[in-house]
């Protein structure tokens, strides 16, 4: 066979153990493989390189991808569909393993009914693909911001402060709500479940009053506000229009200094979290994931997506992967809160 491997959207630890799964077992299995750069954009310009075992030694824990990413959306690009299909068979593809998020497996998705031979692998720190437990690259993001926050506690109680810190999770609150309940937060403010910031301020105030004189808030960076509680300038918007958030958390921060009396400052961790090595639970998923899509192509599984279920690595059709996120379920987080933010 011949396959194609591109790595879309925002860049996530375990992107580089992913592709090098695929390589190794489509070489194992007597294929050829090359790599889109730069997610759709390499398909759509034909700018492609060559793959093979010896081009990924070295890679699995290394963070970003070797192939580049990028936000480009094929249906958002002048005849960027057509170029695509014609990248595909000048090349004579018999599938395309697009490693990516919502928006990559959105657009692989629709580029599938039209014919292209696609295949999904789901990966996003914020963990929001429906039809997997898990996307690779969640797991070091929590693990990344649990590390920071267990920090933040110290400095927190050496001056008495309240601690807000802001974690990516642009429309779900995964990564707040694990780090938050792994690292001990007295607040996680989910975008899931929009917060009034004086209700906020009060349990604060009550937690201080009982002689708790550091609290750590951790706020997910598209919480949002109930309405008519704060005012939050409106975001920028991106290719696949997604918000292009960050900074709530200084708004937080303030009002909670403002509302409370208590001295706040706002830590945002942002980008950190996609940044280097993968955690060794990613690096084992982005295997069992890269290898999985390859045996999939194998099986003419078309329009598919690997997905973990439970312990098992099954597949999915695409159209079940995207439309809808992976949103927190308000009463499961509800439940965890209420345990721990006295
Ligand atoms: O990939 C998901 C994500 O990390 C979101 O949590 C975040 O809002 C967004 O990407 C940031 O994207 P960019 O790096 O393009 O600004």
């Amino acid at each position: 066979m011949r396959l194609g491997v591109l790595t879309g959207g925002g860049d996530c630890p375990g992107l580089n153990a992913a592709i090098r799964a695929v390589v190794r077992k489509a070489e194992g299995t007597g294929d050829e493989i090359i790599g889109f750069l730069d997610g759709w954009r390499g398909a759509i310009e034909d700018d492609v390189i060559p793959l093979d075992v010896q081009r990924c030694r070295g890679i699995l824990p290394r963070g970003g991808t070797i192939l580049g990413t990028s936000r480009t959306n094929p249906f958002k690009v002048d005849d960027g569909v057509k170029k695509v299909f014609a990248t595909v068979e000048a090349h004579g593809l018999d599938a395309v393993l697009a490693v990516g998020g919502e928006g990559t497996l959105s657009a692989s998705r629709a580029l599938s009914e039209l014919g292209l031979p696609v295949i999904g692998i789901p990966k996003t720190i914020d963990n929001d693909v429906n039809a997997t437990d898990v996307t690779i690259g969640f797991h070091t993001a929590v693990q990344v911001a649990s590390e920071a926050i267990d920090r933040l506690h110290s400095t927190a109680e050496s001056h008495d402060r309240v601690m807000v810190c802001e974690v990516m999770g642009r429309h779900v609150g995964w990564i707040a709500l694990y780090a938050g309940i792994a690292a001990g937060a007295a607040v996680i403010l989910l975008p899931e479940d929009p917060f009034d910031i004086a209700a906020v301020g009060d349990h604060l105030i009550r937690r201080h009053q009982k002689g708790r004189f550091a609290s750590i808030v951790v706020v997910a960076e598209g919480a949002k506000p109930k309405p008519g509680t704060l005012e939050l300038p409106p975001p920028e918007i991106d290719q696949y229009d997604h918000e292009r958030l960050g900074g709530i958390g200084s708004v937080v921060a303030e009002e909670i200094e403002r509302y409370t009396g208590l001295e706040s400052r706002v830590t945002i961790l942002g980008h950190i979290l996609r940044g280097g090595t993968p955690a060794a639970f990613d690096r084992m998923l982005a295997t069992q994931f890269g290898v999985a899509a390859v045996d999939a192509a194998h099986d003419g599984a078309i329009g598919e997506m690997v997905a973990l279920h439970g312990t098992k690595v099954e597949r999915v059709p695409l159209a079940d992967a995207v439309g809808e996120l992976k949103a927190v379920p308000v009463d499961f987080a509800d439940k965890l809160c209420g345990l721990f933010s006295d």
